[in-house]
């Protein structure tokens, strides 16, 4: 016997849809010893994001990818769990040269079906994350109508406009908003207090800017919110699907800070709750 909606085929037919989708973002384990080869691995940190209590709760998931913290959401006990993402990479901020290489390269680029992996992993667990597919930019709440908390994770630095993006979360939140976010350490560490960013503009990782601690803070100010809780500096570790890591000496230099600093290896992140002001 399953559970209602659970995916009921045999682990050897689960391992294979695991194995069929070309590429995980997330590490998720969908039963005991069947784990997504994600690209990173939120496990071990996702207890130091500052989740708000959310049981009862209408909330949202902003670029959920394969849905990792959409299904955090209904595992802490939502009543309704919206996953948000574009799929269509033609729609995304490419930097202008990436644009001008074709569509070809865009789609290499951006990888296979973006929803692939979310569709397996809800069915695996057995979840009701409703997935629609929609810009940041254009969050409406004519059409998703209000949530109560919007969850954001890792997802600015690949924007153009990031302060545009969390105007447009302001649209829809009407209670509080969890924005997890790539930060710079070593601006972070130099800049301690001022709201300040690095404009990386690197055409492959899709990356526009990554703020300081500080500059993270203070993007979700200015962008008509009040910081309620915040978190110091950690680092999502890499996952087993991750690409072998560059192994120069910089990076690894990099690496060695973001132990220091954040306390494990992977990529520093800051996590910040705040509530719309405005
Ligand atoms: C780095 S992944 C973040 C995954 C997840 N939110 C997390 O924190 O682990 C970035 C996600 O943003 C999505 N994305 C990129 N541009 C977007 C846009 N304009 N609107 C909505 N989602 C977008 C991508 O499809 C991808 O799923």
């Amino acid at each position: 016997m399953t559970e209602p909606g659970r995916f009921d085929a045999d682990e050897q037919s689960l391992r294979a849809a695991v194995g069929g989708n070309a590429l995980w973002y997330h590490t998720i384990e969908l039963r005991p010893g069947v784990v997504t080869p994600g690209w990173f691995d939120l496990r071990s940190i996702v207890e130091r994001m500052p989740w708000p209590d959310v049981a009862g709760k209408r909330c949202l998931d902003v670029g959920t990818y394969d849905g990792f913290l959409a299904f955090e959401l209904e595992r802490r006990g939502a009543r309704e769990v919206i996953a948000a993402d574009l799929s269509d990479h033609t729609r995304w901020d490419w930097l202008p040269e990436s644009r001008a290489s074709g569509p070809d390269y865009l789609a290499a680029i951006a990888g296979p079906d973006k929803a692939a992996g979310f569709k397996v992993a809800k069915n695996a667990l057995g979840s009701s994350v409703q997935r629609v597919e929609t810009s940041i930019y254009d969050l409406d709440c004519n059409r998703l109508g209000t949530f109560d908390v919007v969850v954001c994770g890792s997802i600015l630095l690949h924007l153009r406009d990031p302060l545009r993006a969390l105007e447009a979360i302001r649209r829809v939140c009407h209670g509080l908003l969890l924005s997890a976010e790539t930060i710079d350490l070593a601006l972070s560490v130099r800049h301690p207090r001022a709201g300040v960013a690095r404009i990386v503009g690197s055409e492959r990782l899709l990356h526009w800017w990554i703020p300081s601690l500080a500059g993270h803070r203070r993007m979700v100010h200015v962008a008509g919110f009040a910081i309620e809780r915040s978190t110091r500096p950690y680092a999502i570790p890499f996952g087993r699907g991750h690409p072998p890591l560059d192994r120069s000496p910089l990076e690894r230099t990099r690496r060695a800070f973001t132990r220091l600093v954040a306390g494990n290896h992977g990529i520093p992140h800051a996590a910040v709750l705040a509530r719309p002001r405005v």
